[in-house]
């Protein structure tokens, strides 16, 4: 820090607007500063106050001193990057391996396991003050795992030539440049195998990997998904034209040594896009979909269909649900944004039926022949909209008990809310995977008459900041 920022800083705060402006002139990029780091934001990032700009920095944690170096000021805030360490949180974990942190796999990972617990429970509470006002709720600890690594039962893995050779691994935080990784931590260790099986083979058959820049090479991402119990393997090679030379053989050699992969399906994406997948999907070899079991059920699990990435934790998520509904037999469960079906058909044996809703066409697909595969009959799902279905159902006249909302992270419509209040279910469970958005939908629903009476997270996703979570809202007599 130069000496003319110092002194500034030190200086009791003169608010003038004059004076502001000295400060933010002297907190340009590169400029070095020591600070103390407060807190972590929702995104794991240290957050450390200057004068009246809030700066956000990688890899530090609260209680910290760090001398920080200025990467950007924007009118409200700033970012940062760790120069010096000066001093060390007792909650940071030094054995995590920096690739981990750089390239976002595990961008909490810098903090011990209690610690994410707390800081995730802190979250929920956190969301639900602001952004609701809710302040007299009790948010017990996160659920967490025992052994939290290599949990995920799902791996989307981008392909790019580095240094002249088709590598896989993760982009760096923020870029395209790809990180070359064999052990990605927190996924299924057979998944990593599998990975640097296939990418051996793929260099050895001289396909060529994508190049962005150039608009050149084949193959762009390779996914893998492993049933946590059944074990069976499907393998996605995302390409960028259709033909894949020796594919066959390439195959053959896989299965040859995996024999657990059950399905290799390739999908098309000739799109100058960032989404991984494209619209065209082909079964390569063997079955459409993989089968797992979830809480005693068994499902099939097609390529385009959402499912949970940590089976043991989302588990734990479904009975929480299950408990916190307390069901009757007579109820009627309404299960929307449904994907194939796991939530709504834990509930069906226990209640007199299930309506799901989900928007993916294949998911919907998946969700009925896990009904029968299932020998549940007491569950119709449809393909639509989770707003329209919710109207067209109420127009039917039914009369859910319970209603039962998994949306993505963008939370849920002001409509479907609105409909939803209107039709008067005794329960609703809000599941989530982002607070914020679940907080603010929550406020609307405690507005239109509903009472949120219990909170639970769930850690699904050990070393990173995702925060899962699930609460109970009850209709106000
Ligand atoms: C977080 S996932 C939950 C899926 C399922 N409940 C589970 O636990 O596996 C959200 C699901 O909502 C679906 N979806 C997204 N927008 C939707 C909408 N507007 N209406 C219905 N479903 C939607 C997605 O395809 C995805 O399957």
């Amino acid at each position: 820090m130069n000496d003319e920022v110092e002194t500034l800083l030190s200086q009791p705060p003169l608010k003038s607007k004059k004076y502001q402006k000295k400060v933010r002139v002297m907190l340009e990029k590169n400029a070095v500063i020591e600070v103390l780091i407060e807190d972590l934001s929702h995104d794991g990032k240290g957050v450390a106050k200057v004068e009246n700009l809030v700066f956000f920095v990688d890899n530090a944690l609260p209680g910290e001193r760090i001398q920080m170096r200025v990467l950007k000021v924007t009118k409200k805030m700033g970012y940062g990057k760790v120069e010096e360490r000066l001093s060390t949180s007792p909650e940071r974990n030094e054995a995590i391996d920096m690739t981990y942190l750089r390239s976002g796999i595990a961008d909490l990972g810098h903090l011990n396991y209690e610690a994410q617990l707390i800081f995730k429970t802190k979250q929920v509470k956190d969301s639900l003050y602001k952004m609701a006002d809710i302040k007299d709720i009790d948010v017990p600890l996160t659920l967490g795992m025992d052994q939290p690594f290599a949990y995920r039962n799902k791996a989307q893995v981008p392909v790019r030539r580095v240094s002249g050779q088709l590598e896989t691994g993760f982009f760096r935080k923020n870029s395209h440049d790809l990180m070359p990784i064999e052990d990605f931590y927190i996924q299924d260790k057979e998944i990593d195998n599998l990975l640097v099986f296939v990418r051996d083979l793929l260099r050895r058959y001289d396909l060529k990997a994508c190049d962005e820049k150039e608009q050149s090479g084949l193959i762009r991402h390779l996914i893998v998904r492993r049933g946590h119990y059944s074990g069976e393997i499907m393998l996605i090679i995302v390409t960028t034209r259709p033909k894949i030379f020796r594919i066959e053989q390439i195959i053959e050699k896989i299965v040859a040594e995996f024999p657990a992969l059950v399905s290799v399906i390739q999908n098309i994406n000739d799109q100058n896009t960032n989404a991984i997948l494209g619209k065209e999907f082909r079964t390569l070899y063997g079955k459409d979909t993989i089968t797992d079991q979830m809480l005693g059920n068994t499902y099939a699990i097609s390529a385009q269909s959402f499912y949970q990435v940590n089976t043991e934790m989302a588990e734990k998520l479904y009975q929480t649900a299950i408990d916190f509904a307390d069901v009757k037999p007579d109820d009627v469960v309404i299960d929307a944004y449904s994907g194939i079906g796991t939530i709504g058909l834990s509930f069906a044996k226990h209640v007199q039926h299930v309506y799901g809703v989900e928007v993916v066409a294949a998911a919907v697909h998946d969700a009925q022949k896990n009904a029968a595969a299932n020998g549940i009959d007491n569950v119709t799902y449809v393909c639509d909209s989770a707003e329209k279905a919710m109207e067209k159902w109420v127009k039917d006249g039914i009369k859910p008990t319970i209603i039962i909302v998994d949306p993505p992270r963008k939370g849920l419509t002001e409509s479907f809310i609105k409909v939803s209040a209107n039709v008067q279910p005794e329960k609703i469970i809000y599941i989530s995977c982002n607070p914020a958005t679940m907080a603010r939908d929550i406020k609307l629903y405690e507005e239109l008459g509903y009472k949120l009476t219990k909170v639970q997270p769930v850690d699904l996703f050990p070393q990173t900041h995702h925060c899962e979570v699930v609460s109970l809202l009850e209709k106000r007599n």
